[in-house]
């Protein structure tokens, strides 16, 4: 790592950023990139503090990508807050925010599309059919706007990890991916861009994600397998407090995402709820006992 001071360099066009990016390349220097929809909070920055620890350079993307929402969804209120991000970043030492606009990214007549297909049709591909093409779509045009050595994606999308994962690999891409794992509140709540939505009454019962989670874990350590029992508990768990909507509770295979009906070998639980407006996520790792 070098030490000098660094500016941040803000790039929204995208030819300047191939030629940024083309200029990091020719001295050899290795390109880290964290691609994000902003509104930065503590679990983006430990993203962005593992490549600034490994990469001589940091490209952060901002681009909240509209064809990953549903005609339903909130892309209108995603929330935005694109100053308090470029300080955060400042902060931090990041060398390149990317935050292209989007017609930049989507011009009229853009008609390639990505499809990850199989692990798609699981978990939130069933009640967000557009997310994963959409997802696909955006990270393929950065990696190749930005040519990263490495990319840093956070395992609290577990799903979208798999995705990225699998596009890396069936098309030959020179990216690695690196795994970072779920950045939580003190109180166990995994931090969100959407966990601002959320009022006061709405964040104590968001609590019951990883409280149900942790239940889980304890049951399994105590002795249950049965898939069956431990979705009714979680499912006992999170509507306690009422004013929840389970979108879905997955005991599954972590990598293609069938359901198990035992708890047996490495297995993922994950959650889908909706708490007032917003939909948040959560998930945990049973390692192989
Ligand atoms: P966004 O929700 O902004 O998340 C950007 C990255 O931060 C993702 O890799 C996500 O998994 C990671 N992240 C978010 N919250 C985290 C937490 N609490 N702990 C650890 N990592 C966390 O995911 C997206 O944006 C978009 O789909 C994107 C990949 C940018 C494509 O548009």
């Amino acid at each position: 790592m070098e030490t000098e001071t660094k500016t941040l360099q803000e790039v929204s066009s995208i030819s300047e950023m191939k030629e940024v990016a083309l200029s990091f390349r020719k001295k050899s220097l290795t390109i880290g990139f964290v691609p994000t929809m902003g509104c930065l909070h503590e679990g983006h920055l430990t993203l962005v503090k593992q490549s600034l620890e490994t990469c001589d350079r940091t490209v952060v993307s901002i681009f909240v990508n509209p064809v990953q929402f549903g005609p339903d969804e909130d892309l209108s209120t995603y929330p935005r807050q694109l100053q308090s991000d470029i300080e955060k970043l400042e902060a931090v030492g990041v060398d390149v925010l990317f935050h292209p606009t989007k017609e930049e990214m989507y011009p009229a007549g853009h008609k390639t599309y990505v499809q990850v297909q199989d692990i798609t049709e699981h978990l939130c591909g069933t009640s967000r059919p557009d997310l994963f093409t959409g997802v696909s779509t955006v990270v393929l045009k950065l990696f190749n706007i930005i040519q990263p050595h490495n990319a840093y994606f956070g395992e609290k999308d577990w799903q979208q990890l798999a995705v990225i994962e699998t596009l890396i690999q069936d098309l030959n891409l020179d990216v690695v991916l690196i795994r970072v794992p779920i950045v939580r509140e003190i109180d166990g709540l995994a931090m969100s861009s959407r966990n601002r939505y959320l009022s006061d009454q709405e964040r104590q019962t968001a609590l019951f994600l990883s409280r149900s989670l942790q239940q889980a874990r304890d049951n399994i350590r105590q002795g249950t397998t049965s898939a069956k029992v431990i979705r009714n508990s979680i499912r006992q768990c999170l509507l306690e407090k009422g004013g929840v909507e389970i979108d879905y509770i997955s005991i599954c295979d972590p990598k293609n995402f069938k359901e198990k009906e035992q708890v047996c070998g490495r297995t993922l639980i994950a959650l889908a709820v909706k708490v007032g407006t917003s939909r948040l996520i959560d998930n945990c790792i049973i390692e192989e006992f």
